[in-house]
């Protein structure tokens, strides 16, 4: 413990200077739709310069920057054509190290994203692979030849029966060289071979040029699909590959794979491979031994298991400081993948958070999100987005998720309870995962009607939808024509309207986040989940010290909800420290009437989410 620990009771080895980010909060820009200052409708750093108010007066602690790197934008930067300078698109590199010195200046870190699984296809390693079955770099990628028996290049020829995440085959045929090249997801993704030192060493001293630049941390892509399961040494002096069995049930672990009718389940692949740990523990060495403490490194994890996660997060072992997990986002996946959309109840939510809290509660560190550039907006899909319910809804849910144990991500427009856009036709959608998925799901039969419903609900660009920073008719994004469709909702949903207000999404965001930073029972209190089986109330109650605190949300669309307040007694004379509904106060300790109003079906809640802290609260702040 060193004599400026400013949490005496935290265990010596989380003091704050090292693992600083269990108090903070981090705030996801995803460039292209943030703001764009040029006018050529897409958004840029300038137009992240010209925001950094909004995010300083937010509270966060941290931006993470989805990538900004050149790339033919094939996945909208997650294909990296060049490590190492910025997407005209996008800006300069001056722009970047602005935006890096402007953080600084305001207290703030940036995180950049970085995509190593893979690269675009138009990355120079990727050409010189591609050029001749003995170039050096030809082993940098997985190239194989096609199965024995097949035509080279015709459907059943892949080495492996392995399936994208981006529908179709995860193998692409190169007819320069006659072999196939792996690509976990889109063909202009393909996969870096981590098996070869050459390529590890090539991506450390990459982020060594990042670190120097002075960005503060990776947020790694798809960082537990790095190492495949290989199978013995080939005739042709290189690791085989094995095929899966066809027709299978999907590893419900991670949805991605959608067609296991043709093809083999990949996750079990690739997913948590035999060599992640070593791989990982390489990368921590290589690039971050010997540098000043403070550096965040988040891996992005489909598939992780809690257990795995405790492997990932371990800080003796020297991995990742924490992971984005996907079992919550899977809730609503269905036995046939992402698309196939299952209603999901509050208390699976609950049951899937707390069983994060229980298991990280010793050893590790959870990431907590209900929202990204890849899911549908939260609100709309675990809260409701209802006209009389979208803004309570909303500032619900924050309560909910930034009360947890774990690090808090605010996705840009989440802060402003923005909703799912309510596409209804195919023509409004710009992602590959979406159009994919629409093209091959109607090809094999599917009633498109149904196919965009379900690309409507949960389809990414729901999320990448521009900001609405104010009511003009560009929202304050552009002034020229967006790249997506404004949110039909940008009138009334707006930075501009809520900043100011003590009463908006923004300000209730605002407040949480201000609690994480000045109490400490938030960031490193223990986590006990209270009225478990309730169907209707998310409740917990967190620890630390002589400090308690309790959680009451109401995520139904009940707004006279009364639980069964036995638990709870001992609250009845809390003192209320944050609210999200003005002047509401703990209910009475009553038992609940049977048959209390409220729906215990998932998609429509939210209304009534008071926090409470008990009265006798230690002068700790
Ligand atoms: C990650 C990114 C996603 C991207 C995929 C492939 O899941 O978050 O946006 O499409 O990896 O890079």
């Amino acid at each position: 413990m060193s004599p400026a620990d400013p949490h005496p009771d935290v265990r010596p080895d989380s003091v704050a200077r090292r693992d600083w980010w269990k108090s903070a909060v981090v705030y996801q820009v995803y460039p292209r739709s943030f703001a764009d200052s040029d006018g050529d409708g897409v958004g840029d750093l300038g137009g992240i310069l010209d925001h950094l108010d909004h995010l300083e007066l937010l509270g966060v602690d941290v931006v993470w920057l989805s990538p900004v790197y050149r790339s033919p934008m094939v996945d909208n930067g997650y294909d990296i054509s060049d490590y190492h300078d910025v997407d005209p698109l996008f800006g300069t590199l001056e722009q970047l190290e602005e935006l890096i010195a402007q953080l600084h200046a305001r207290d703030m870190k940036l995180v950049m994203d970085l995509v190593v699984n893979h690269t675009s296809s138009a990355h120079a390693w990727f050409a010189e692979s591609r050029s001749s079955t003995d170039n050096p770099k030809r082993d940098w990628y997985w190239w194989r030849s096609p199965r024995p028996g097949h035509e080279p290049g015709s459907p059943g020829s892949e080495p492996t029966n392995w399936g994208s995440a981006f529908s179709g085959p995860a193998w692409t045929y190169d007819d320069h060289t006659g072999e196939y090249y792996l690509h976990v997801f889109a063909p202009d993704q393909p996969d870096l071979n981590w098996e070869n030192p050459e390529v590890r060493q090539a991506v450390y001293a990459m982020m060594r040029d990042w670190l120097d630049r002075g960005v503060d941390g990776f947020r790694m892509d798809v960082i537990n699909v790095i190492s495949k399961v290989v199978g013995p040494v080939g005739d042709d002096g290189r690791v085989t590959l094995p095929d899966g069995v066809l027709g299978g049930e999907r590893d419900p672990r991670w949805p991605g794979v959608v067609d296991t009718v043709s093809f083999a389940d990949t996750p079990a692949f690739v997913l948590n491979g035999p060599r992640v740990h070593e791989f990982l523990q390489e990368m921590h060495r290589e690039v971050f031994t010997d540098r000043p403490p403070g550096l965040l490194i988040v891996g992005e994890t489909p598939g992780c298991s809690v257990g795995e996660a405790v492997l990932y997060t371990d800080p003796s072992r020297g991995e990742l400081d924490m992971v984005f997990q996907f079992e919550h986002v899977d809730l609503d996946s269905g036995p046939k993948g992402k698309w196939d959309v299952l209603r999901m109840t509050m208390l699976q939510l609950k049951q899937s958070l707390g069983r994060w809290q229980d298991g990280l509660a010793e050893v590790g560190w959870n990431s907590l999100y209900l929202g990204n550039h890849d899911q549908p907006r939260c609100v709309s899909r675990f809260g409701s987005d209802a006209p009389e319910h979208r803004e309570q809804s909303a500032k619900a849910l924050a309560t909910v998720l930034h009360m947890h144990r774990g690090t808090p991500y605010v996705y840009q427009g989440d802060e402003l309870g923005t909703s799912n856009a309510g596409f209804t036709r195919l023509e409004q959608l710009r992602d590959v995962e979406s159009l994919n998925h629409y093209a091959t799901a109607v090809a094999r039969g599917e009633d498109p009607a149904d196919v965009l419903r379900a690309l409507a609900y949960k389809g990414r660009d729901n999320a990448r939808v521009p900001m609405s920073w104010d009511a003009s008719p560009g929202a304050g994004f552009t002034t020229g024509t967006p790249w997506l469709d404004l949110h039909p909702l940008s009138g009334s949903v707006n930075a501009a309207a809520q900043v100011e207000d003590p009463n908006s999404a923004f300000s209730h965001y605002r407040r949480l986040i201000a609690l994480r930073h000045a109490e400490p029972c938030v960031a490193h209190g223990t986590f006990r989940m209270l009225l478990a089986d309730h169907e209707q109330l998310y409740c917990f109650e967190r620890s630390f010290g002589d400090t308690r605190l309790l959680v009451v949300a109401n995520l139904s669309s009940a707004a006279d909800v009364v639980p069964d307040l036995s638990e709870l007694a001992a609250w009845s004379s809390a003192e209320p420290l944050i609210a999200s509904v003005p002047g509401s106060s703990p209910p009475p300790p009553t038992r609940s009437p049977p048959g209390s109003p409220g729906s215990s079906v998932w998609p429509d809640r939210a209304v009534w989410e008071p926090l409470w802290a008990p009265s006798a609260r230690p002068s700790r702040r």
